[in-house]
């Protein structure tokens, strides 16, 4: 079995990380089931009040007995309460890790150590890498331009990974963004990386929460089908994410300003859930469609990586997360032998 530093110091048996996808997409099935597979789930903060995400890290607690993680978003939309008091709920439950993201985590690394808990930080940079390395996170995440969802920095994983290694190792490092096979764990490794981050190879798996239209655009679009842009505002203006480049995005994109603008007059186009509650999604609202979005789902936010275009079967999530351990393994093994391709 390939292990790493990584699983050594998460207690993982694979270096596989199940990537925070809002509260929605990466719901407490799927985050269970990558955990229960040997890797780690993340689940995000995202949406819910304090009180509701001690719950559901609890939940989880049920759910699986391996280790997992919570992500708080730092500097990210605005929020009804501060994160500190996300941070504090994770410190009370004791949770194996913490993921930042969007932010600067120094204020919260001691707090969460003392209380026994890993902490990494997702960065795009190499500065970032070194502010959290100066924070003293356990692990840092390099994510490439080519990533899902919100995005970072501007340069593709395959300069990041190994920039970043040079710039903050010993400290491990674990790379994100256009992974969803073997041959992008290998790659990752050679790089320098001890793991690796899934985000929308994951949406195409049996547990996960998303809308079926979504899932099934997610297989049927190539790598060159989605976009970063600051079409999809939600209350976090100004923020670059990737999404796919459905007909409706295209018709917007010469105005991504308007739609991160978030003007109050925007039209209703559906419903959705977040935090556990039903509400009304204005035109541009960046909540991805989960399984119980109603409305114009067309028009909604699919953020996915170019590496949709290396996904073609929904699956359940522990076979996906065996696969690409099993041909990252035999890949390097075979490699290192031989020289060829597994
Ligand atoms: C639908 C979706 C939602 C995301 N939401 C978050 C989030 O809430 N917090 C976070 O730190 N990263 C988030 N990300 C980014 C992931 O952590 C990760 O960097 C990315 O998925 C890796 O690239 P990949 O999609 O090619 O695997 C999201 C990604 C996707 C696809």
């Amino acid at each position: 079995m390939l292990r790493t530093r990584l699983c050594e110091l998460l207690d993982i048996q694979a270096p596989v990380l199940g990537a925070p996808m809002g509260p929605e997409i990466m719901g407490l099935e799927l985050a269970a089931a990558v955990s229960n597979a040997g890797g780690l789930g993340i689940i995000s903060f995202g949406g819910y009040l304090p009180p509701d995400l001690k719950e559901r890290i609890r939940k989880l607690r049920t759910m699986t007995s391996r280790p997992f993680g919570v992500n708080i978003l730092l500097e990210g939309p605005h929020l009804p309460v501060p994160e500190a008091a996300f941070v504090d709920v994770c410190i009370e439950e004791r949770v194996p890790v913490l993921s930042f993201f969007w932010g600067d985590p120094t204020p919260y690394v001691e707090q969460a150590h003392s209380a026994g808990i890993k902490v990494c930080d997702q960065v795009g940079s190499v500065s970032a890498a070194k502010r959290a390395r100066s924070a003293g996170v356990d692990f840092i995440i390099a994510q490439g331009v080519e990533a899902g969802g919100h995005v970072a920095g501007a340069v593709g994983t395959m300069v990041l990974v190994p920039v970043i290694v040079d710039a903050v190792g010993p400290i491990p490092v674990v790379a994100a963004g256009g992974i969803a096979d073997g041959r992008g764990l290998a790659a990752a490794l050679a790089l320098g990386a001890e793991g690796v981050v899934l985000g929308t190879r994951l949406i195409a798996s049996t547990e996960c929460n998303a809308h079926d239209i979504y899932k099934q655009k997610i297989i049927a679009a190539t790598e060159e089908d989605t976009v970063r842009t600051t079409l999809f505002g939600n209350g976090w203006p100004n923020a670059y994410h990737r999404t796919l480049r459905t007909p409706f995005v295209n018709q917007w994109l010469a105005e991504e300003k308007r739609g991160s603008e978030q003007r109050p007059d925007e039209p209703i186009v559906g419903e959705v859930t977040l935090g556990g509650m039903r509400m009304p999604l204005p035109r541009f609202g960046g909540i991805p469609p989960a399984r119980d979005a109603t409305g114009d789902i067309e028009s909604m936010d699919f953020l996915a990586g170019q590496s949709a275009g290396l996904v073609s079967e929904i699956k359940p999530a522990a076979e996906i997360i065996r696969e690409i351990v099993v041909q990252g393994e035999s890949i390097l093994t075979n490699r290192a032998a031989t020289g060829a391709v597994a």
